[in-house]
């Protein structure tokens, strides 16, 4: 008996299952078609590739931790990671290293700052920031085992693409946009080698970051990637396990502290989940234990998060009963 309840706690890592299917997909597309003409928001251009990318592109896909993706809309049109692929690299990095290690040399705490703050560094006491914004995500980048730059990279291309459940390739267009762009995160490495709060070569690690920001995904491959943090590690397409269950619970809650830079507040007040964003418009949300949900709208607010995908995702969240702060009396009778 005691056997049986310590197996189902470890399996109600959240409660409840997602809807059935058919009601995924209806709510799906309501979200859809209720925000597909919303016109806020600017396309990025600060990496100049970006710029080229049609504002009207939207696509929204759920994973459940059985393994069915639904999707609407431009669900399956590939863009470049970015930001978003900060968690899982992150995710990777714990399981190599261990969680505890991972947050001793990278930190844990949002900094209420934008994501590619050069202040946020200085302010902290221990120059730690986390691995969310760009120089803690770069502190987890050069955290990633290899014994030269292409292990490194290789490392990072096909632990993602275990998340991704298919092989992921790089947007060379994308990368070279990057780099001929990316002063500013090359400047943060190297302030980070004056503190030693980054653990290889500063100029090699931030292109080994940019090559990671440039990998292609889908908001399918989001929610599947989502879906895979949501399950324990276990990708719930492939069945293959990716990182441990621990590594899970610690990425979510830096996820939800930090994943919407200064926003992340708001986002947890509206939303309630764990999410990342990322610069070219898409975005991860993870309701642990039911699944994953990606989205791609290439128009951003003001702190770099995309308007269609927040505002889909905080309808969704909502309609399909995910906001994991929700409760209700205990039955007493
Ligand atoms: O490092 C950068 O600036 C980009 N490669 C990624 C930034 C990003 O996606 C911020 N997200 N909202």
């Amino acid at each position: 008996m005691e056997g049986d309840g310590l197996a189902n706690r470890r399996r109600l890592v959240s409660t409840g299952d997602l809807p059935v299917g058919d009601v995924v997909e209806e709510q799906m597309r309501a979200a859809h078609e209720r925000y597909r003409d919303v016109t806020d928001g600017r396309v990025a251009d600060y990496i100049p590739a970006l710029s080229c990318a049609s504002p009207d592109w939207f696509g929204i896909a759920i994973c459940g931790v059985a393994g069915a993706v639904r999707a609407v809309g431009d669900a399956d049109r590939e863009f470049s990671i970015q930001s978003v692929s900060k968690p899982f690299v992150f995710a990777l990095v714990c399981d190599a290293i261990g969680v505890e290690e991972a947050r001793a040399r990278l930190g844990a705490n949002g900094t209420g700052q934008p994501f590619d703050s050069v202040i946020a560094v200085e302010l902290d006491p221990d120059k730690a920031t986390n691995p969310l914004v760009n120089a803690g995500a770069v502190a987890t980048t050069s955290l990633v085992p290899g014994a030269d730059v292409d292990e490194r990279w290789e490392a990072i291309r096909s632990g993602l693409s275990r998340f991704a459940g298919r092989e992921l390739v790089i947007d060379d267009e994308v990368y070279r946009s990057e780099s001929g762009s990316n002063q500013r995160n090359r400047g943060i490495a190297h302030l980070l080698a004056g503190y030693d709060r980054i653990y290889a070569d500063p100029e090699e690690t931030t292109d080994v970051y940019t090559r990671q920001c440039s990998l292609l995904v889908s908001a399918r491959d989001l929610a599947v990637m989502g879906a895979t943090l949501a399950d324990g590690g276990v990708n719930p397409v492939t069945g293959e396990r990716v990182v441990g269950e621990d590594v899970c619970t610690k990425v979510l809650a830096v996820l939800a502290t930090a994943g919407m830079y200064e926003r992340s507040g708001d986002w947890l007040f509206d939303v309630g989940l764990p999410g990342k964003s990322g610069v070219s418009g898409g975005m991860v949300t993870i309701s642990p234990g039911k699944g994953g949900m990606g989205t791609f709208s290439p128009p951003l607010d003001e702190a770099g998060n995309s308007v269609r995908g927040r505002l889909a995702t905080t309808d969704l969240a909502h309609a399909l009963g995910l906001n994991l702060f929700a409760s209700a009396p205990a039955d007493t009778g």
